[in-house]
């Protein structure tokens, strides 16, 4: 090819680096929340650090906290509801849409398959 000079070839090389770069770049304090943004669109980042705090204050003081994929979805569902009934029984009041924050905060960080 005549015009596609070493200089072009190195600009588009360059350009599309960019741009695919830009897309998956992801600054260490912005969640990844697509994973339950697939499944409830209105899900936003407000639901995710609500959801995560509800989890991390509530859900690790019998047991250790269990990181998100190490169970499957079903298991989550399963367990999450008698575990708010134990978490309310102490008296600290997890709400249902505290409960399905928990799911959904549990679902963004990915759930095993
Ligand atoms: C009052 C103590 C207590 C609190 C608070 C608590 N759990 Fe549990 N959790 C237990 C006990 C005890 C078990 C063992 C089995 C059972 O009761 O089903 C358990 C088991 C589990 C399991 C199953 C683990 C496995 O082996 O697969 C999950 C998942 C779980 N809890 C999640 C949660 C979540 C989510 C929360 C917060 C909403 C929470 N727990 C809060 C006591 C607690």
């Amino acid at each position: 090819m005549k015009n596609s000079s070493p200089f072009t070839l190195l600009f588009f090389t360059l350009f599309l680096t960019a741009c695919g770069g830009s897309k998956v770049v992801l600054s260490p304090n912005t969640p990844d929340i697509s994973a339950a943004k697939a499944r409830f669109p209105e899900y936003n980042f407000e639901q995710y650090e609500a959801g995560k705090a509800i989890y991390t204050n509530h859900c690790g003081s019998c047991h250790a906290l269990f990181a998100p994929g190490s169970k499957t979805e079903s298991t989550w569902a399963k367990y999450i509801p008698p575990m708010v009934e134990k978490v309310n029984k102490r008296g600290m009041i997890i709400t249902p849409e505290g409960e399905a924050l928990i799911f959904r905060y549990l679902l963004s960080q990915g759930m095993a398959h």
